[in-house]
């Protein structure tokens, strides 16, 4: 089983993601680093700690991340975020507090301190802004080197942005931070907008989570609901809500149902092109590129996973 961080500003299709690591066999969750994005990270981490606790995992530890951008002093969550997640982040769906508090220690910490004990075996998966990544570079740079995998949601190599025409939302908050990734030599898988926004879920895929009759089932079958009906008001035409997250947490576990280009990538960081990931001229003809940009996915296969993982999950 590979070891996983999450890095999340959960969020609902973070917290998508959240259950499908928790289902899945392949995958052992040792602690979360809340962000922020959907959310302030405050609110992300009650997210947290309530989720996990109402789906029987009060022993995964939760930590704080950065409340902002690298560069930046402070942060708001916009409205499209708050519309779309909803004001709490998890579509206006009550899920009791949880009953523990968050841990003390800085997520950055967390995650130095879980590379150097797992090295290889440690997968993190951000899906929320690349600050506490670039954060743990800085303090750590041999994490380059030592991680196993580094998978993100965020970025769009083939098809516009879903913030601006550039730029996609986890991208856009932080572009320094998701620069000083892709540039540091880290392995990287990026599971961007290009394939993320081809797998829907739809009221019928709740509708079984919700029919399994556990408080978990219906709290998650409503949360998402949310989520759908939102889609349908701000992109009818997708018939149903983008698993962003959850795709990436299924890209850890079956790299063979998306097709990978290997790329030195960068990001724009001035301008109007702020957030856009793009490849790096100067490297195309340099060996052993640290990205694989997801370019094609095979959707259906992996919206039946995330649907079915997430569901064996309530019926466990
Ligand atoms: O662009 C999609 C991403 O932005 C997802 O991670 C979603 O949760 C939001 O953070
Ligand atoms: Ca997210």
């Amino acid at each position: 089983m590979k070891k996983v961080i999450l890095s999340i500003d959960t969020g609902i299709d973070d917290a998508m993601a959240l259950a499908y690591v928790l289902g899945s066999k392949e995958l052992d969750l040792i602690g979360i680093v809340g962000t922020y994005g959907n959310v302030y990270t405050k609110q992300g981490v009650k997210n947290d700690l309530a989720l996990l606790e109402m789906l029987g995992r009060k022993d995964i530890p939760v930590y704080l991340g950065n409340e902002h951008a690298i560069d930046k002093d402070d942060f708001e969550v916009s409205e499209v975020s708050a519309d779309i997640h909803g004001q709490n982040g998890i579509g206006e769906v009550e899920v009791p507090a949880a009953t523990r508090q968050v841990e003390t220690g800085d997520g950055v910490d967390f995650i130095i301190d879980s590379v150097k004990k797992y090295g290889k075996d440690l997968t993190v998966i951000a899906t929320g802004p690349m600050t506490d990544l670039a954060r743990t570079l800085k303090k750590y740079p041999a994490f380059k080197d030592e991680v196993g995998q580094v998978v993100i949601m965020g970025g769009a190599l083939a098809c516009t942005g879903n913030v601006t025409p550039y730029a996609e939302a986890n991208i856009h908050q932080d572009p320094l931070a998701a620069k000083i990734l892709f540039e540091s030599g880290t392995p990287v898988i990026m599971v961007g907008l290009d394939v993320t926004m081809r797998t829907p879920i739809s009221l019928e895929d709740t509708q079984k989570w919700r029919d399994t009759k556990t408080v978990a089932g219906e709290k998650y079958a409503d949360i998402v609901d949310y989520y759908i009906h939102i889609y349908d008001k701000y992109s009818p035409y997708l018939h149903g809500g983008s698993l962003h997250d959850p795709s990436a947490t299924c890209a850890a576990v079956h790299p063979e149902w998306f097709t990978m280009l290997p790329l030195h990538m960068t990001v724009e960081t001035e301008g109007e092109t702020a957030g856009r990931t793009i490849g790096v001229m100067e490297k195309l003809r340099e060996p052993n590129p640290n990205v694989k940009v997801c370019i094609n996915i095979e959707a259906e296969k992996v919206r039946q996973d995330i649907c079915n993982t997430i569901h064996g999950l309530f019926t466990k």
